[in-house]
């Protein structure tokens, strides 16, 4: 049987869509978008592979992590949100205790529209960054878990599609086409934040952009989950899900290339380059690079956009529920700040700070992950200490933008910043040193000179399972 309609067996879903024919008609128009969109600009070559994926077929615990061979293209990009709690209020903002709401409330349309939008073009963007990745897979291992975060990330844009279609009607609908139609680091129509229109361009870069650029996405999904628009917290809720997995494989690739490069330092004279591994100082490069443009997304210090958000109970804080106080009108919070050129500690009304309370969890988190592969290096008795660096260094957003800090956070004069960024951040040696050693390992089980095994396979599977077929 052939159908040109989409039901609900081609778009897993869980929630009814098959109930409500005006929205599946709509999604029904904006699929084949999608599916252009994923032949133009997703994952280049591979998509005729059989890859071992894993698709969320339901939200609970046994359906949404079912493992099969599937071409990407035929990846079941399903609608899911996780279900409604009867009787949930506000947990935070003017409307704290009141009933959420289940529909747009008309005062904030305009801001919630350009929050889901904002998240929604941060999905197609890294997949357009990685697109090229495939062709310098370091192992079939590896290869893997870039389809995985490829596909889900579509998943995610589906996911902010849904709501923008539902919820907003015919500039909703407009949004979802612009969606397909902005494109990372394209001049005329760049994606909507900088750090979606830097180019992914080798491995290492991926590593980072999954440990630091994804972990964004899970703070700015948890404050998004605490909101009271309900269908937008069931949305995010189930995302998290999901994001979980795209920092395993940014955290555990870093490792991975951390404890390779203690094993070559440990080899006949140490030299980590001249034996084809990416040496420690190197991998120190690239952390700063991701983690400061990664830093960049949460926004100003002092925001009064952050403060609208929170007010309307749109946007809360990460795990909203261990704070005491959801209103916030008489607190503050203290922090850095620029007075006439000088570093000021000092308070600021906490609704204008909530930028960098958000950040200053996700940096916590991050510095969370650092000690992990201190760990690794303490274990392999290596001397060397990774670090995150001060959140002043390198910044092109907020107050800090464009001003010269070391990574300890002193203050630079632009004649000493320029002179030594190269010590900080990837040189254009570097880049070229990194991308020299990306050639693609095919071989099931075998792992490129740079990149140290995983500890075990993808749902417990051997080390010579063959994670893509031809
Ligand atoms: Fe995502
Ligand atoms: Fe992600």
């Amino acid at each position: 049987m052939t159908t040109a309609h989409i039901t609900d067996d081609k778009i897993p879903n869980n929630v009814n869509l098959s109930g409500d024919r005006r929205l599946q008609r709509a999604l029904e128009a904006w699929q084949p978008h999608f599916l252009s969109w994923w032949k133009e600009m997703g994952p280049v070559g591979f998509q005729a592979h059989d890859v071992f994926l894993r698709t969320a077929v339901s939200v609970d615990s046994d359906g949404w992590a079912h493992f099969d061979y599937v071409k990407m293209p035929d990846y079941r990009w399903g609608i899911f949100l996780e279900p409604k709690q009867e009787g949930r209020t506000h947990g935070f903002g003017d409307f704290h205790g009141q009933p959420v709401w289940d529909e747009v409330p008309g005062e904030f349309r305009n801001l919630l529209r350009r929050l889901i939008v904002t998240q929604g073009d941060t999905e197609p963007a890294s997949v357009e960054q990685q697109r090229n990745l495939g062709a310098t897979a370091p192992s079939l291992y590896d290869l893997r878990n870039l389809f995985q975060v490829n596909v889900e990330e579509g998943r995610h844009l589906w996911a902010m599609v849904y709501l923008l279609h539902t919820y907003f009607g015919r500039d909703g609908r407009e949004e979802a086409e612009e969606l397909l139609a902005r494109r990372s680091g394209d001049h005329d129509k760049p994606r909507i934040l900088g750090a979606f229109n830097e180019p992914t361009t080798h491995w290492l870069s991926f590593f980072m952009f999954t440990m630091f650029t994804d972990r964004d996405g899970k703070y700015q999904l948890s404050a998004l989950s605490e909101s009271g628009f309900d269908p937008l917290s069931r949305t995010c809720k189930f995302m998290l899900t999901e994001e979980a997995h795209h920092m395993f494989v940014g955290e555990t690739g870093v490792q991975r290339v951390v404890k390779r490069a203690c094993e070559l330092m440990k080899q006949l004279g140490g030299d980590v380059r001249a034996q084809g591994g990416i040496d420690l100082p190197t991998v120190q490069k690239y952390l700063n690079l991701w983690y400061t443009l990664s830093l960049d997304l949460f926004g100003g210090e002092v925001s009064s956009n952050a403060a609208d958000a929170f007010a309307a109970g749109i946007k809360g804080r990460h795990k909203e529920d261990k704070y005491a106080e959801h209103k916030l009108v008489d607190s503050f919070f203290a922090m850095d700040v620029l007075e006439n050129g000088a570093v000021v500690h000092k308070d600021i009304a906490m609704r204008n700070a909530l930028n960098e309370v958000l950040r200053t969890e996700y940096s916590k988190d991050c510095a969370r992950g650092v000690e992990r592969w201190n760990k690794t290096l303490r274990d392999e008795g290596i001397d060397f200490e990774l670090k995150l660096p001060s959140s002043k260094f390198h910044r092109q957003i907020g107050l800090w933008a464009g001003l010269g800090f070391a990574p300890d956070g002193t203050r630079l004069t632009d004649e000493e910043w320029n002179r030594r960024r190269g010590e900080w951040l990837p040189t254009q040696a570097d880049e070229d040193y990194v991308k020299s050693l990306m050639r693609p390992v095919t071989e099931p089980g075998k792992m490129a000179s740079w990149l140290a095994p995983p500890l075990k396979g993808i749902n417990n599977l051997p080390g010579e399972f063959e994670y893509v077929k031809p």
